[in-house]
């Protein structure tokens, strides 16, 4: 693949885990266990590909209108498989970041959370960032209340959880909606849909959305 042109921020709207399991006769709870691992290898495959920073949207604000069962695994099962693979957070070569609320999470999951930003702190180069209880009403909001003050686009930029803009969107299964993720940060970001469900997104896929991407003519309201 053409290395010159690579997108710099890759958001990812990672839909279709339940659509996924039910076509396989499997457990809604399947599909995001499958969905949770695949996030890793995508990653991996990002950084190789030269990627900055991967934004993906894991859970958002409005998920929690879920059925109980649901939620409560999407919220437990990280904790889970973070301490059987607790000797591997250390080989992770890149940047961890969580962006989204966290005065709903349990202790337990914001132990996990903390100590993977820290394990992963001192990485350069690459950054998964991973939106968990995020919705961009929320993110704007709260940097409005913080900032209290007049702001330009630059210093209201500071103030959110994520402060990049984006490059690339993609969005699997099929939906072509943006559902409250990074509103502000996707104004001139080019727009990648495919129908393949999260679970078999692969380094393939993300190929093809690189390769599109590349052949856009982003003007930015210009000419070009
Ligand atoms: C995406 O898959 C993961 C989350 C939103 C947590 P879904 O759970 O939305 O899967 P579908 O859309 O029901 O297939
Ligand atoms: C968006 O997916 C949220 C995440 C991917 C975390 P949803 O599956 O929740 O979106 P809607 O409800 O179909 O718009
Ligand atoms: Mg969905």
């Amino acid at each position: 693949m053409n290395k010159i042109n690579i997108p710099q921020h890759v958001a990812i709207i990672l839909d279709g885990n339940g659509r996924w399991a039910k076509k396989r006769g499997q457990s809604r709870s399947f599909g995001h266990y499958i969905g949770g691992r695949n996030l890793f290898s995508v990653a991996k495959h990002a950084k190789d590909f030269g990627i900055r920073k991967l934004s993906v949207y894991a859970f958002s604000t409005e998920n929690w209108k879920r059925p109980e069962e649901e939620v409560n695994y999407l919220m437990t099962k990280p904790i889970e498989m973070y301490h059987e693979n607790k000797h591997k957070i250390g080989e992770i070569d890149y940047k961890v970041i969580f962006s989204g609320r966290r005065d709903r999470f349990s202790k337990e999951l914001l132990e996990v959370i903390d100590d993977i930003e820290k394990q992963t702190k001192a990485n350069e180069g690459f950054t998964l960032n991973i939106c968990v209880d995020y919705g961009s009403y929320d993110e704007i909001l709260t940097a409005i209340n913080k900032v209290n003050k007049p702001v330009t686009k630059e210093t209201f930029e500071q103030a959110l959880m994520v402060k990049e803009p984006v490059d690339l969107l993609i969005r699997t299964s099929g939906e072509m909606r943006i559902s409250n993720f990074l509103l502000w940060q996707i104004a001139y970001a080019e727009f990648y849909f495919t129908k393949v469900h999260w679970p078999a997104f692969n380094k393939k896929q993300l190929e093809k959305a690189i390769k599109s991407y590349q052949n856009r003519n982003r003007r930015f309201g210009g000419l070009k």
